[in-house]
């Protein structure tokens, strides 16, 4: 009976430790939620553009809410952003980016562990190599689009274009990435994928720590899978995989990594490198296929490309202009990229606003940028927001814009598919290439269109907000034949 009482106190204490918290003097705007403990974390975890909309609308620019034990400052005014991507000092990122390590990947490595890993990224991804990943990802999507239409089919194939983008880009960048070609036959790239979307389809409920038991045997076994798929690639130079794997390896081994925790660590690393090129290529191939204007201006600068090209010097080994194609592929990822830039605070620190405003930020809670809500959806900054316009980012004479102005003054985060800062995307240059290739070969070589000519994009599957590159809820259907060149 003691014992009960006792324990029960205990309980009472620890609820109202976690879950009293008032605004000091200096901190934003707090909404704690009704729910104990939970707080916002189901509304949040739905759809999160829509709850944050909600905030903003109720809050203004900066809020803190409280969602499963957590108390999140969120910030929503660009102007702003610059305090929180440009502070490392009280901001950590890495503290953050490791919390869903151990969720999601179940994998722990020494905190130093990711700034070695960075930079060696920088080194593959950056600059003089990226060329020639640029061309081997060229060839293996060439030979997959082959295998899957060969030159003399003559009738049409019938597919979901999520599903066509995603399995193409993932296989080309795992075989350019990862081998593959020399691992096991069971390694062979159209498994890894079928495992890796089971896998991507419990991502967002992992992360947030929501997993329903049934699922967590399910992203488990689905794990293990993936890691013995995994296990030869990048452990010996010549197995077909990457400088950067193999490099990876070999500092995962120097740093004392045991073999579970290497395979571990590259499947972070498929999931950091296939993750969003397909979902990011599906949407502008989307948006193109239902904007016949936008699809006619993207094909007639890529006939002209095509006209220059010749077989010794085809399209992926020269650095060429496609401006028209820039914008039309900015203008889809503002649509649908949709990450949280988070950071932890590891000191207290006073945030400055653009607006002249101070906010105290505590030790311990994190803060968010949620750019899908401003700048990318904000109707100050673009004209229709919801609407598609392939030109968007471009000028009259046809050169990139990024003139982009809220509240009269010049913006210098206009759009942040990619983030910012020192912790943006290593592999921006070359997603940006992977997807240029892709659009070009399937435009160019093949005929494509709806099976459905009126047909419209499927909706966002709302879960994903937060994770990167969204994803549609269902497929659009889609019909492709080798291009008849004669
Ligand atoms: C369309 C495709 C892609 C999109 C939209 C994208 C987006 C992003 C975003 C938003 C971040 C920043 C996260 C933050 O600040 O919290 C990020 C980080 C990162 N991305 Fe990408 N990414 C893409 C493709 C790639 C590819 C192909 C690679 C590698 C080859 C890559 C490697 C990385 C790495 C290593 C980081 C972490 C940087 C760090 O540790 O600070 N990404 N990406
Ligand atoms: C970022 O912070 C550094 C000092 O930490 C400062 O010198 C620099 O001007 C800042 N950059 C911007 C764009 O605010
Ligand atoms: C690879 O592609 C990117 C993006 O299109 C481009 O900026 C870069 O110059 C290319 N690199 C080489 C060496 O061809
Ligand atoms: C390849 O797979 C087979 C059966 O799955 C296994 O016996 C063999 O050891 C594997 N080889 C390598 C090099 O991993
Ligand atoms: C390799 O995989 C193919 C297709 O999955 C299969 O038909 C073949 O029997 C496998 N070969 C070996 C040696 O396991
Ligand atoms: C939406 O995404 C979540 C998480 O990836 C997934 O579990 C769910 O099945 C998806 N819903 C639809 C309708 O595709």
């Amino acid at each position: 009976m003691i014992w009960t009482i006792f324990l029960l106190v205990q309980a009472a204490l620890l609820y109202f430790i976690l879950t009293h918290r008032s605004r000091s003097k200096g901190e934003p705007p707090l909404d704690k939620g009704v729910i104990p403990w939970l707080g916002h974390a189901l509304e949040f975890g739905k759809d999160a553009a829509k709850f944050l909309n909600r905030m903003k609308m109720k809050h203004g620019d900066i809020f803190t809410v409280h969602a499963a034990g957590r108390y999140v400052t969120v910030l929503l005014d660009p102007h702003s952003y610059d305090a929180v991507i440009n502070d490392s000092d009280s901001l950590d990122f890495t503290r953050y980016a490791q919390v869903l390590m151990e969720r999601i990947f179940n994998l722990r490595l020494p905190h130093h562990h990711q700034d070695k890993a960075k930079a060696m990224m920088k080194k593959y991804f950056m600059g003089m190599n990226l060329g020639t990943l640029n061309t081997t990802v060229g060839r293996h999507l060439q030979a997959l689009l082959k295998a899957k239409m060969p030159k003399n089919q003559k009738d049409w194939k019938e597919d979901g274009l999520f599903d066509f983008s995603y399995s193409l880009l993932f296989k080309a960048g795992y075989l350019t990435l990862f081998g593959g070609e020399q691992n096991n036959n069971s390694s062979d790239p159209s498994s890894v994928y079928e495992e890796y979307k089971k896998f991507d389809g419990l991502l967002t409920k992992m992360a947030r720590g929501m997993l329903k038991s049934e699922e967590k045997r399910t992203a488990q076994s689905v794990r293990q899978r993936l890691w013995e798929l995994l296990t030869p690639a990048g452990l010996t130079g010549d197995s077909g995989s990457s400088p950067w794997l193999h490099g990876y390896r070999r500092l995962l081994q120097e740093e004392g990594a045991d073999e579970d925790t290497q395979r571990k660590a590259v499947l972070m690393q498929l999931w950091a490198t296939q993750g969003n090129v397909g979902p990011a290529a599906f949407w502008l191939l989307g948006f193109l296929l239902t904007n016949p204007e936008a699809l006619t201006a993207v094909k007639r600068e890529f006939s002209r490309i095509s006209q220059m090209e010749t077989s010794e010097m085809p399209l992926m080994d020269r650095t060429v202009n496609t401006p028209v194609f820039d914008s039309a592929l900015e203008e889809a990822l503002r649509l649908t990229a949709a990450p949280f830039i988070t950071r932890e605070v590891v000191q207290e620190k006073i945030l400055h606003m653009a607006d002249g405003q101070e906010y105290l930020l505590r030790k311990g809670d994190r803060v968010c940028l949620f750019p899908f809500i401003s700048p990318q959806m904000d109707p100050e900054i673009y004209n229709e927001p919801q609407k598609y316009k392939y030109n968007r980012f471009l000028n009259e004479d046809g050169s990139a814009k990024k003139d982009f102005y809220k509240g009269g003054r010049r913006l210098k985060y206009y759009t942040m598919p990619w983030g910012a800062g020192t912790n943006g995307c290593v592999g921006k240059q070359f997603a940006i290439d992977t997807i240029r290739q892709f659009v070009y070969m399937v435009l160019t070589n093949y005929d494509l269109e709806l099976c459905e000519p009126n047909a419209q994009l499927p909706e966002v599957n709302a879960s994903r907000y937060g994770f990167g590159m969204l994803q549609p809820e269902g497929d659009l259907p889609v019909r492709y034949k080798p291009r008849n060149t004669h």
